[in-house]
């Protein structure tokens, strides 16, 4: 979710007016991708990099989020839509905290969807905290597998992402899912994240449908070259 500050200043509003806008955009997100029935979906909320933002802007964002928790936590149950943070809680203010410790209790048996919240999150601090739990667990070298480091991750038991979408222009990952993105489709859109709308999420996923995706193997048969070799 990115271009807030820039769709605030294009309006002549300050910064903060679009954060608030944006989390208009995260509704209809979210309101759409349940819709579709896409079963995992992640924003990246805040992340460990943003601290050095001015502190008014963090308790702003901060703020924003636990209210935003507030109003969403009964829709998000109705919907059968269950919450998950990644990243490191412990930094976050404690009222926040505790808000989303209990939207993800009260939501952790809902089935239909997930919505991650990358929040103070690093895909490189996500490897280390990982490495060093397998330290922990005094694994040896030779059994550490994939699944054994993925199941480390703040993910486990979560599929990597099919598609990574970037607003306002960017094109990077900043630090995003970097152990998870490895086979991720990745678009990229000019327009800002308040202005992003279900249109522009049907164009994105319009055009991850016209991807192929070949995993390093080779493009599978199509009905016309298959039957053409029998
Ligand atoms: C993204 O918008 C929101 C967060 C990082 C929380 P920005 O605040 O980065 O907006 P720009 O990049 O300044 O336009
Ligand atoms: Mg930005």
């Amino acid at each position: 979710m990115d271009g807030n500050g820039r769709w605030a200043e294009q309006h002549g509003l300050p910064r903060n007016e679009g954060h608030k806008a944006g989390t208009q955009a995260a509704r209809k997100v979210v309101t759409h991708c349940r819709k579709l029935g896409i079963p995992h979906l992640t924003f990246y909320t805040f992340s460990k990099e943003n601290w050095s933002r001015p502190r008014e802007e963090i308790s702003f964002l901060f703020d924003l989020l636990q209210a935003y928790l507030k109003d969403e936590m009964d829709s998000l149950l109705e919907r059968d839509i269950r919450l998950q943070v990644l990243g490191e809680w412990s930094d976050l203010p404690f009222s926040l905290r505790q808000i989303l410790r209990h939207v993800c209790s009260r939501s952790s048996h809902c089935r239909s969807m997930v919505v991650n919240l990358a929040l103070n999150y690093s895909g490189r601090e996500e490897i280390l905290r990982a490495c060093r739990k397998l330290m922990d667990q005094g694994l040896g070298p030779e059994q550490l597998t994939e699944s054994h480091f993925a199941a480390q991750l703040d993910t486990a038991g979560q599929p990597d992402p099919d598609l990574i979408i970037r607003t306002s222009g960017e094109q990077r990952l900043s630090n995003f899912l970097l152990y998870q993105a490895a086979y991720s489709e990745l678009y990229f859109t000019p327009v800002f994240w308040p202005d992003f709308d279900e249109s522009h999420l049907q164009t994105a996923l319009d055009v991850y449908a016209g991807r192929s995706r070949r995993f390093g193997g080779l493009e599978a048969p199509t009905a016309e070259t298959s039957s053409s070799k029998t």
